[in-house]
């Protein structure tokens, strides 16, 4: 569907976030014809600059980060559309030229009183922004002219700030205009688990406590944190990635069917099964947290994280992080779900991987099955996307032994069309206020319930996380942790 007459504001659009993947995204989304023809893209920030500096700006980032290629054509028209607003938060002037700018481009171009407003900032500017947008009228929509607000997380620090964040956020919006953002929900492999799941007969059967063991969830990168430690230090790995990707993909894979994938249905589901999530009782002895030492990546030498700019020397923020979860339902009973996230891994791969039990007897002898590992479905999130089922093959040959093989589906190989990057997706469903891929209030606050306690409990202990070297798969303690449950971790 092509997104009817609108535009996007950008606060923030300075960021890191703004340049490498909203600008792109926008392009890419215009460069496939999604984007209605007088689409409107605002930039408001504290520089210095006219229009035409904001110009090059984002053309600087398409060309860079787009996904799609570059066209004159399609460029000249979208960049009629910028605008560039210069001022601060606190700044009744510049909000009341905002609202001009928005207005002119109601009457030239054609966006019809219908605007998103994109939070990229952080969540403490969120309240002095609102009130701005009530106060200037900007956030008042009629039953034909929308508008809504885009939130990048973090969505607050803890649940008591969430819950404050979503009281600021809806005095001024109503809670269908509030669009959360968690980009993972706008990866194709990510929607794809709910097709494996609920468009096959082959997979619900299995899916449950009768045959699945443990699921390990794993989102590992090898970047450290680059240019972001204003941002990272003080959050660490667990609010920034369990609380909201991994604790979202965990509600996807756990969650029972929908009645339908109405955004009400599916939220139903999802609310259920988060509401259900449980804690083990040993917090301390079922998580780990660990913090990246220097060493070698990818051929380079890589400084430790209490060496990266701008970080203190004695920062105690952990950029590793292991969880373990239990779903309190019938379908999930003593089945343990680990969640695992950490900057400076082995590599860049994000999966979801469901573990069977072992085969209830096998009619081997114990030297021929000695290869067999457990059978496994891993949902190959990123980068190689796809699906892989691992299973035991007897080895050509006179003997019976048998050895783990594995069954590949690639989106490479069957699809020719390449997955869009996350951002269009969620963006495009902005315009057509389609909000199935944004998670509610409700979920935020029960996500944050889940990491409140751990996080506590790692404060009380209040020691130094344990140390990693760079390059490879977190502290020796996230493979203590799993040992005491006789598991060991997946090398993706
Ligand atoms: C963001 C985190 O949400 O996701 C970053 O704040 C992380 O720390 C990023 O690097 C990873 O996203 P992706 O899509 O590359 O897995």
């Amino acid at each position: 569907r092509i997104a009817g007459p609108s535009g996007i504001v950008i606060f923030g659009v300075t960021g890191d976030l703004s340049r490498k993947k909203l600008m792109p995204a926008i392009y890419d989304l215009a460069n496939r014809g999604l984007l209605p023809p007088g689409f409107s893209l605002v930039g408001f920030a504290r520089r210095d600059w006219a229009n035409e500096d904001f110009g090059t700006v984002v053309h600087d980032a398409v060309k860079q980060y787009a996904r799609t290629p570059f066209s004159e054509e399609v460029w000249r028209h979208l960049a009629e559309g910028f605008r560039f607003v210069q001022g601060t938060f606190d700044d009744d002037g510049a909000f009341d030229t905002l609202a001009a700018t928005l207005k002119e481009l109601d009457d030239t171009r054609g966006t019809g009183g219908n605007h998103a407003f994109y939070f990229s900032i952080p969540p403490s500017s969120f309240p002095v922004v609102c009130k701005q947008l009530a106060r200037s009228g900007l956030a008042a929509h009629t039953p034909d002219q929308w508008r809504r607000v885009v939130i990048e997380k973090p969505f607050g620090h803890d649940l008591a700030s969430a819950q404050d964040l979503n009281t600021v956020v809806n005095s001024v919006f109503p809670p269908e205009s509030v669009f959360r953002i968690d980009h993972y929900l706008g990866k194709e492999t990510v929607q794809n688990l709910l097709a494996l799941r609920f468009a096959n007969q082959l997979f619900e059967p299995i899916w449950n406590a009768h045959y699945v063991d443990h699921v390990q969830i794993t989102m590992a990168e090898d970047i450290g944190i680059g240019g972001r430690a204003g941002y990272y230090d003080g959050i660490g790995a667990a609010r920034d990635v369990i609380q909201n990707h991994l604790i979202q993909l965990l509600a996807l894979t756990a969650m029972e069917e929908p009645v339908s994938f109405e955004p009400k249905d599916l939220r139903a589901e999802k609310t259920k099964v988060l509401s259900q999530v449980q804690l083990p009782k040993d917090l301390l002895a079922s998580t780990a947290r660990g913090q990246y030492t220097g060493g070698w990546q990818g051929g380079a030498k890589v400084v430790g994280y209490l060496e990266e700019d701008g970080i203190s020397p004695s920062s105690t923020t952990e950029t590793f992080a292991a969880v373990k979860l239990l779903v309190d339902t019938r379908r999930w009973a003593g089945v343990p779900f680990y969640l695992r996230t950490g900057k400076r891994l082995g590599r860049r791969v994000s999966e979801i991987a469901m573990v069977f039990k072992r085969a209830p007897h096998l009619p081997f002898s114990h030297t021929d099955t000695e290869e067999l590992g457990a059978n496994a479905i891993v949902i190959r999130v990123q980068p190689d996307e796809g699906v892989t089922i691992r299973f035991g093959s007897k080895v050509p040959g006179p003997s019976m032994e048998v050895r783990d093989v594995s069954m590949d589906f690639s989106y490479g190989q069957s699809f020719t069309e390449a997955s869009p990057e996350a951002y269009e997706r969620l963006i495009l469903d902005v315009l057509l206020g389609e909000p199935s891929l944004f998670p509610q209030d409700e979920e935020v606050e029960l996500s944050w319930k889940i990491l409140d306690p751990i996080e506590k409990a790692w404060s009380r202990k209040g020691t130094q996380p344990d140390s990693y070297q760079s390059g490879t798969w977190g502290p020796a303690s996230a493979d203590a942790m799993m040992a005491r449950d006789g598991r060991v971790w997946r090398r993706p």
